[in-house]
């Protein structure tokens, strides 16, 4: 394969873009996965988070020229039909209200949860306070993770 090659979502890929490209860019133009959002693109508000080889990441910073040989799994490559228990748990609080900053929330719960699988509230203020909200649904993103964290 020609280009950066990495496993996206379970599928070994090689991409033609730019070295220098961000991986946010690289995967809403060259491979179509839209779910992961552009919001300041500075680092600071985590709607782009992915993981890369299992912690979260903001792919807004990140060029792909790093990414040779590493894993990186989006929201469309979390668990099948959104079986993951993070994502249950967003369902059944009810959490999004516009939706924009879910992705990367539930994406930066969901690597927290796996390193911290019965956090305090605390520790989960602590790991969530970087992906801002512009909905401020900050109080159902809490309950969610907490319940996430029970199963
Ligand atoms: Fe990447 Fe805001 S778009 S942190
Ligand atoms: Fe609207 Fe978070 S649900 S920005």
């Amino acid at each position: 394969m020609n280009g950066i090659v990495f496993k996206l979502n379970g599928k070994e890929v090689a991409s033609k873009s730019d070295h220098d490209k961000p991986l946010l860019w690289v995967l809403r133009d060259e491979f179509n996965l839209m779910g992961t959002k552009y919001g300041c693109g500075i680092g600071q508000c985590g709607a782009c988070t992915v993981h890369l080889n299992g912690n979260a990441v903001r792919s807004c910073l990140l060029p792909i020229s790093q990414l040779n040989g590493m894993e990186i799994t989006t929201i469309e490559g979390l668990s099948k039909g959104g079986t993951h228990p993070v994502q249950k748990a967003w369902k059944e609080v009810d959490v999004p209200q516009c939706g924009y900053c879910q992705a990367g929330q539930i994406m930066t719960a969901s690597a927290f949860l796996e390193k911290k699988p019965d956090p305090t509230v605390d520790e989960i203020d602590d790991a969530m306070h970087g992906n801002i909200c512009r909905c401020g649904a900050y109080h159902r993103i809490r309950k969610a993770v907490r319940m996430a964290a029970k199963q």
